[in-house]
């Protein structure tokens, strides 16, 4: 309302932040859950004293640290990017009330950074038991960006008090805070076993490719066995009309779960099957198939949290289309043409009925229906 609309007529803007979203949030759950799995690796191999287990963990460290390091900040950014055009009044508001907890997040990312480097090039050059601290030192750092950004992103599915108080802390600790909290952190673990599959299944010593696939399908058996449960906890916090939707209230949610719920038993059955019975089985295609699971669970999810607050971008604060829940009475009596910013038809005459109504639809009702076919469907 405040600001100028980017106008995407075919794909819509919500479209693009999905498609950069979900591949960031794989990433980053990877960047978190990977780090602990790096601990653990290095772990076994001195454990076992084997060298080729090492050799594996950096393998997979080098690999890690592409795939977070590169992939992971450029959409990260990208994200910002992305929503500062999209919802520029949403991002405005959020950053209004939680620029601290963003400011103490890129902190934790900055230790979690310079760790990453250090683990990775200080390999076998310092002393295991320092190197694993700093193991260490990354996993926490990168834990407790994710408990941050976990708690600004909760708010605006659950709200809570804060959507009358706006007070810092009550946002932040929002009612599914915790939920979400441990629900993120198993899918955050489950995710570094996917990569570990792909990892295993690169390998070309068998004894290696062996281990470290049923290493990773235990690992990935332990995160599903927690998802479960969190995910319920999750659920039965939100508020009715959210649980509404989940449920089978939105048909497109309903779809898109159920690709969820495909990619969560078809995984099981690689995890226990080509994971943990016969590690052999971890050939590079299936691993790549447990990378897409993986990639599906997370979309599931994320598109469904994003969804389940429908209309609103901010839940019972500020709706998709940028106007705040509190500004509805005054700009139904006042109208929207003559409140609004960056409109040209402020009066209605019978020549300009046909343009007025297309500024309308670019300002309140294209946030969520494009002119598209396939993605309108899928955005509705
Ligand atoms: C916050 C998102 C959102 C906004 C903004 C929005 N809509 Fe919708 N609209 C929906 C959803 C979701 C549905 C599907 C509802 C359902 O199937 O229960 C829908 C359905 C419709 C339908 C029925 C389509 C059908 O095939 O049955 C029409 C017509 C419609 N909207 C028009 C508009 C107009 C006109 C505006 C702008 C003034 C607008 N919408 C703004 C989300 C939105």
């Amino acid at each position: 309302m405040n600001y100028p609309i980017w106008y995407l007529p075919e794909t819509g803007g919500g479209f693009l932040i999905a498609l950069i979203a979900i591949l960031h949030v794989f990433v980053s759950h990877f960047a978190v859950g990977g780090g602990l799995y790096l601990i653990y690796c290095e772990k076994k191999g001195l454990a076992e004293n084997s060298q080729k287990i090492l050799d594996f963990t950096k393998r997979h460290a080098r690999f890690f640290l592409l795939v977070t390091m590169v992939f992971g900040s450029i959409t990260g950014v990208g994200i910002w990017f992305i929503i500062a055009l999209v919802s520029p009044a949403g991002a405005s508001l959020l950053v209004h009330n939680f620029v601290f907890g963003w400011a103490a997040e890129w902190v934790f990312f900055t230790v979690e950074i310079a760790a990453a480097f250090v683990y990775y090039y200080m390999f076998e050059k310092m002393d295991s038991k320092t190197h694993l601290q700093v193991g260490w030192l990354y996993f926490i750092s990168a834990w407790i960006s994710l408990l941050l950004i976990n708690g600004i992103i909760g708010v605006m599915l659950t709200p809570g008090a804060w959507a009358e108080n706006h007070n810092f802390w009550t946002g932040f600790f929002n009612p599914s805070f915790w939920p979400s909290l441990f629900f993120r952190t198993f899918i955050a673990i489950l995710i570094a076993g996917c990569y570990g599959y792909l990892s295993s299944a690169f390998t070309s010593d068998r004894e290696v490719h062996a281990a470290m696939t049923r290493f990773s399908g235990k690992w990935a058996l332990a995160a599903l066995i927690g998802a479960v449960p969190s995910g319920i906890w999750y659920l039965s916090v939100l508020p009715v009309p959210a649980k509404d939707l989940v449920m089978g209230k939105s048909p497109t949610i309903a779809w898109v779960l159920q690709w969820g719920l495909v990619a969560v038993i078809l995984l099981l059955i690689i995890t226990l099957v080509a994971g943990i019975l016969r590690p052999a089985w971890n050939l590079k295609a299936v691993s790549m198939v447990s990378m897409v699971c993986g990639l599906l669970i997370i979309g599931s999810f994320e598109w469904t949290r994003e969804a389940a607050r429908r209309p609103y971008v901010i839940n019972e604060v500020m709706y998709s289309n940028s106007i705040l829940k509190k500004d509805m009475d005054r700009l139904n009596s006042d109208g929207y043409l003559k409140s609004a910013l960056w409109i040209r038809n402020r009066e209605l005459s019978d020549s300009n009925r046909v343009e007025a109504g297309r500024e309308l639809y670019i300002h309140q009702c294209y946030p969520c229906h494009t002119l598209g076919e396939v993605i309108t469907i899928l955005s509705n």
